[in-house]
C-alpha cells in the first residue's frame, strides 16, 4: 500500500507539472482527491489494513493528500500567474502603429480676424453691440440721414421684405439703436453680417461683414477719431504703419472722410497690393451728423461724437493676400485648411 501511495503521488505531482490550465488542474484534482479518486479508495481501503499499521499508513495517506492539494494550491498559483501573463500581452498595445487621424476643424479666416480686431477695440475700452440683421428702412436709411430718394440708396441697393423692413446693408444702424437706448458717454462697436443685391465677383458678395464704430461724449473731436483710428491701424497692421485722412461724403457724419493706411507691404514704396499708390483704402469715418444726433434724443450742442466703419472681408483680403472674396464663402476646405 505504501508503494502505491508512493506511486499515487509521483504520478499526481508528475500531471500537475504538466497542467495549464484551470480545468485540467479542476481534473487532476477529482482524479486523486475526489469521491471516486485514486487516493479517497485508498482512504477507503484502510479498513482492511491491520490494527497496528494503520495509523502508520493513516500517516502517510495525510501527508500525501497535504502534499497533493498543496501541490494544487500552488500550481493553481502558476496558472493564474501565466493567463494574467498572456492576457496582457494580448492586450498589449503595439505604439508602432499608425494612429486613426481625426480631422480637427479650424477657425474660419473671417472669424480669426473679427476676433483680433475686436481685441484691439476692447483694449481701448469700446463694447459690443448686436443688432438685428432683417433692419427697418428707418434704421437702415432714414434715421441716418438717407431719405427716400437719395443716391446712397442707389449704392447699397438691397433686398427688401417689404417697404419698410430690409436686410440691412450696412452696420450703421446700429449707431441710431445704440443712441436710442443709451444716453453718452457711449462707446461701441457693432460687427456683424450686411446685403447688398451685388452680383457676384472677386470683389463683390452679396453678403459680407462689416464693423462699425461710434463713440459719443462731451467734448469729443476730430483728434479723438484720428487718434483712435490711427492706433487701430497700426495695432493691426504694424506699428510703422502711418495714416491720412481724405474728405469725403457720408450723409451721417460731417465732416466725413477716408482713412487710408501707408500699404504694408512695400512699406508706401508702390505695390501690386496698393496699385502703385503705396497707400490702402482702411475705412470710412467721420463727426456723427448734429442731425443723427437729434434723431436719437441726443443733444449736439452738449455732446459730439465720431463714427467709423469698415468691411471685415476687406480686413482678411488686406491680412492675408486674398485676391478673391469669393473665396471666404465657398467653403473650400483646401483654402480654409491654410489659416
Ligand atoms: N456704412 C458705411 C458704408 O457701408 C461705412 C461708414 C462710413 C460707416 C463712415 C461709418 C462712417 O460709421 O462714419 O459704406
Amino acid at each position: 500500500m505504501k508503494e502505491k501511495l508512493e506511486a499515487i503521488k509521483v504520478s499526481a505531482l508528475g500531471e500537475l507539472k504538466e497542467a495549464v490550465s484551470k480545468t485540467e488542474l479542476e481534473n487532476i484534482r477529482v482524479k486523486f482527491l475526489g469521491k471516486k479518486g485514486e487516493l479517497t479508495q485508498i482512504l477507503r481501503a484502510m479498513g482492511s489494513v491491520s490494527p497496528e499499521e494503520r495509523p502508520i499508513m493513516g500517516k502517510i495517506v495525510n501527508e500525501v493528500k497535504e502534499a497533493l492539494e498543496k501541490a494544487i494550491e500552488e500550481a493553481a498559483g502558476v496558472i493564474k500567474n501565466k493567463e494574467k501573463e498572456l492576457k496582457l500581452k494580448r492586450e498589449v498595445i503595439d505604439i508602432s502603429m499608425p494612429g486613426k487621424m481625426k480631422l480637427l476643424g479650424k477657425r474660419h479666416p473671417l472669424s480669426l480676424t473679427l476676433e483680433s480686431i475686436q481685441d484691439i477695440f476692447l483694449s481701448m475700452g469700446f463694447s459690443i453691440v448686436e443688432g438685428p440683421e432683417v433692419e427697418l428702412d428707418y434704421y437702415n436709411f432714414e434715421a441716418l440721414n438717407i431719405p427716400k430718394n437719395h443716391p446712397a440708396r442707389g449704392e447699397q441697393d438691397t433686398f427688401y421684405i417689404n417697404d419698410n423692413i430690409v436686410l440691412r446693408t450696412q452696420t450703421s444702424p446700429l449707431q441710431i439703436r445704440t443712441m436710442e437706448k443709451q444716453q453718452p458717454p457711449i462707446k461701441v462697436i457693432a460687427p456683424g453680417k450686411v446685403y447688398r443685391s451685388d452680383a457676384v465677383d472677386a470683389s463683390h458678395s452679396p453678403i459680407f461683414y462689416q464693423m462699425e464704430g461710434l463713440v459719443v461724449d462731451k467734448g469729443i473731436t476730430f483728434a479723438d477719431l484720428k487718434g483712435t483710428l490711427d492706433l487701430f491701424a497700426r495695432k493691426m497692421f504694424g506699428e510703422d504703419v502711418k495714416t491720412k485722412f481724405r474728405p469725403h461724403h457720408f450723409p451721417f457724419t460731417e465732416p466725413s472722410a477716408e482713412m487710408d493706411a501707408t500699404c504694408f507691404l512695400c512699406e508706401g514704396e508702390g505695390c501690386k497690393l496698393c496699385k502703385g499708390s503705396g497707400w490702402i483704402e482702411i475705412l470710412g469715418c467721420g463727426m456723427v451728423h448734429p442731425q443723427v444726433l437729434r434723431n436719437c434724443g441726443i443733444d449736439p450742442d452738449v455732446y459730439s461724437g465720431f463714427a467709423f466703419g469698415f468691411g471685415i472681408d476687406r480686413m482678411v483680403m488686406l491680412k492675408y493676400g486674398i485676391e478673391d472674396i469669393r473665396l471666404l464663402y465657398e467653403s473650400d476646405v483646401r483654402f480654409l485648411k491654410q489659416f
